[in-house]
């Protein structure tokens, strides 16, 4: 399997392989990879001549420290699953330096407000630092299509609005998430979870389920309560937030309107690990 850790010889090795209609599939991840991140392998091998996977932990996109020590990182075990997965897929695995040339740095963004709801208000800077290495990451690869998972549903407006604000040629695909046999979707700090938490963060998504039946009757407000009386009742999931969105805008719901698409959007704590999940109202 081709694996690079500088962009020079993996932009020579891509020219190489260029053929007139030929595709680059890209899947960027941090490593730590599971059965979520390879679905989107193989979305991108079934409709792509080449797929490139990044794996690189980038620290312009962590707000706190803490969680960027303790991101797993599982070079040779990723390498390991995607081989096994398809022995051609085409790793790059860069330094820090090589994405970031001695300035770790973010660039700054304005997606259009997209970056101050949810996430972006919890995590100060983190839309900059996504914004900044998925651009670098499309400079390096010029990939046809990029996959991301819906799991980080805001991540992947905010890409698609930096694409179309950048004239990037690039196709944003978005895929399905994936969820463990309990509803819990997968994600690299499931990693850090105790087979008891692991087991009993099945209530995010069952609440997210249970919200969805309530939003049919009742109104956003109604439904926000309801998931904080949950999560106040509960010992063990601190709830960060929980907030009923514009698909489009990300603009919370306080009166739904017939013509908008609805989304729920949930962070919650436990044992400070910090797991998010999503779910279409309509
Ligand atoms: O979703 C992720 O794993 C990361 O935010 C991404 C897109 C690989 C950028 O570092």
């Amino acid at each position: 399997m081709p694996i690079f850790y500088g962009k020079a010889a993996l932009i020579e090795f891509l020219n190489s392989i260029k053929t007139p209609n030929s595709t680059i599939g890209f899947v960027p991840t941090m490593g730590a990879l599971h059965q979520g991140h390879l679905s989107l392998m193989q979305q991108s091998l079934a409709e792509n001549n080449n797929t490139v996977v990044s794996i690189f932990v980038n620290p312009t996109q962590f707000n706190n420290p803490e969680d960027l020590k303790k991101y797993p990182r599982t070079l040779e075990l990723d390498t390991q699953k995607i081989s096994d997965l398809n022995a051609n897929i085409i790793v790059y695995a860069p330094t820090a330096d090589d994405i970031y040339e001695g300035k770790i740095v973010s660039q700054d963004f304005d997606f259009d407000g997209l970056e101050n709801q949810m996430e972006g208000k919890f995590r100060p800077g983190h839309f900059n630092g996504v914004g900044t290495i998925v651009k670098r990451l499309f400079e390096i690869v010029s990939p046809t299509h990029a996959y991301f998972g819906e799991k980080d549903f805001q991540q992947l407006q905010i890409v698609k609005k930096m694409v179309s604000k950048n004239h990037l040629d690039v196709n944003i695909i978005g895929c399905n998430i994936y969820r463990e046999a309990n509803g819990l979707a997968m994600s690299s700090r499931n990693e850090r979870l105790s087979t008891s938490e692991r087991e009993q963060a099945s209530i995010i998504y069952q609440t997210l389920l249970e919200a969805k039946e309530k939003f049919k009757t009742q109104n956003c407000i109604e439904v926000k309560k309801w998931v904080t009386d949950v999560f106040d009742s509960n010992s063990i999931f601190d709830l960060e937030y929980f907030e009923i969105a514009d698909e489009e805008t990300l603009i919370p719901c306080d009166e739904k309107s017939k013509d908008k698409n609805y989304r729920a959007f949930i962070a919650v704590f436990v044992n400070n690990i910090r797991l998010i999940d999503t779910i279409s109202l309509k």
